[in-house]
């Protein structure tokens, strides 16, 4: 296939789907102007130190923790929101860093996760029905004829929205609220208040045995800048190429272009068509690449798209997000792995349990946990068995105590759901529910660790 020139437009000229229509081009025309004279939200270097860290994934020598709400909300655009979303991510980094004895790499939904893809371009409730919410950066999702009409001024309102949470999130991340010692004491918190404590109990009090031996021989987070600082990275999917259009840049280090909106972009499920707009946008920027892989993705249509997104077969470039479905996975899985290994592509394997495991329940759309859990220890199953790294976790969650997924220490039941569902689209796993996964994580990490015949963490080592 002959492969054109690229430029941040190049998109233009391609079938596009999941496009809004926004019945004022001129008003649009006007925002993507605006929001290209307007200031980068990430630097192209922070997306190459990204880059790195997922090459070490790839590699199998790092973790990647990705997660955070299905769709970020001009209403619940709080610094609370913010800061318990980075708090829980924080205590399941810690828990998977120590089981795992590898660095995590933590890749927020946040600080740009607006726009959403739909299944259906419509929606019916009674007798009326409406275009369907596709996000705050597009429409609102007030079931009003003029709240679903797209407005381009709310790209303005999602950029100014992106630039506040990320700077709050660096503050966080670098100000000395991410003290390692801090998230220590929330985990144990919640292993405390768990109704399951028990299984948590014992790697808790390993890493407290740990940090007390660190404390002990100076290690400390007040004379440590590692220990009392992390590194936090953004992504979201870029489904408005307008607007990541409008945010591409040259970096004049390089000379690359980098879609300076969020560190990493993903493409959806629904937009990979190979020649489609999505993929082109996305083949042309250097950021790492996330590629959301569902049961209709064959072993034949991947290794095209590897070409056309990472033709160098650049390490840290390419994260293949699998999302088949707890029942899917088994069919499906393998046979994209071996393609990739008889090809020598280099990818991070990564697993979102979501999006294959939604049912509607008492009204709800919802996600059994168990069924959640089950598809992230398949995928490391697999991976074991095709002696391949089973490397991240892509999770919706959000640090508040909602009652969207169903299940966990908790047993969240159907009638359960009503109580906090406050979702903008897909249900996410509440604090409590993501600190469970994260141990469930670090309990597969640990065992793979084990085959991999590496040394057993202990804190009498
Ligand atoms: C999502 O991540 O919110 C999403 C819509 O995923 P997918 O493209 O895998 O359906
Ligand atoms: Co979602």
């Amino acid at each position: 296939m002959a492969v054109d020139r690229w430029s941040p437009e190049s998109w233009r000229s391609r079938p596009v789907a999941q496009v809004p229509s926004y019945p004022d081009a001129a008003a649009l025309a006007d925002v993507e102007r605006q929001l290209a004279g307007f200031p980068p939200l990430v630097f192209a270097g922070e997306a190459r130190k990204l880059k790195r860290a997922l090459a070490k994934v790839a590699a199998g020598d790092a973790f990647l923790l990705q997660g955070g709400d299905c769709a970020e909300s001009f209403n619940e655009h709080s610094a609370d929101n913010i800061r318990d979303f980075f708090r829980v991510f924080l205590q399941m980094a810690v828990v998977m860093t120590f089981a795992g004895s590898s660095p995590v790499v933590k890749v927020g939904r946040i600080a740009g996760q607006f726009a959403k893809p739909r299944s259906a371009p419509t929606e019916k409730q009674g007798d009326i029905e409406l275009p369907s919410y596709r996000g705050d950066i597009v429409n609102d999702i007030a079931f009003t004829p003029e709240g679903r009409i797209p407005d381009p001024r709310r790209q303005l309102e999602a950029y100014r929205q992106s630039a506040a949470t990320l700077n709050l999130l660096r503050a966080f991340a670098t100000g000395g609220y991410a003290n390692l010692e801090n998230a220590h004491r929330w985990m144990l918190g919640f292993v405390k208040d768990s109704p399951q404590s028990g299984r948590y109990q014992e790697l808790a009090d390993r890493i407290t045995e740990t940090l007390g031996f660190m404390r002990a021989i100076g290690l400390d987070p007040e004379s440590h800048q590692e220990l009392r600082q992390t590194d936090i990275y953004t992504s979201h999917e870029a489904l408005l190429l307008g607007y990541e259009q409008a945010l591409t840049r040259v970096d004049s280090t390089t000379g690359d272009f980098y879609d300076t909106s969020g560190h990493m972009i993903w493409i959806g499920d629904r937009t990979r068509q190979p020649d489609h707009a999505h993929v082109e946008f996305a083949r042309g920027v250097k950021n790492p690449i996330g590629l959301k892989c569902g049961p209709s993705l064959k072993a034949e249509g991947l290794i095209p798209l590897l070409d056309i997104l990472n033709p160098a077969n650049e390490a840290g470039r390419m994260t293949l997000i699998c999302r088949f479905g707890s029942d899917k996975i088994a069919d499906h899985l393998p046979a994209l792995i071996r393609a990739v290994e008889r090809e020598g592509r280099k990818v991070v394997w990564s697993i979102d349990p979501m999006h294959g495991n939604t049912i509607t329940a008492g009204g709800y759309k919802t996600r059994p946990i168990d069924r959640i859990m089950s598809e992230i220890r398949s995928f490391f199953t697999i991976h074991r068995a095709e002696g391949t790294y089973a490397g991240g976790v892509h999770l919706e969650m959000t640090g508040k105590n909602v009652t969207e997924c169903m299940g966990g220490a908790r047993a969240i039941s159907e009638s359960d759901l009503a109580g906090s569902y406050d979702t903008s689209c897909d249900p996410r796993l509440n604090a409590e529910q993501s600190i469970e996964v994260a141990f469930l994580v670090a309990e597969l990490l640990k065992v793979e660790r084990q085959a991999r015949g590496l040394p057993e963490v202990d804190a009498a080592e």
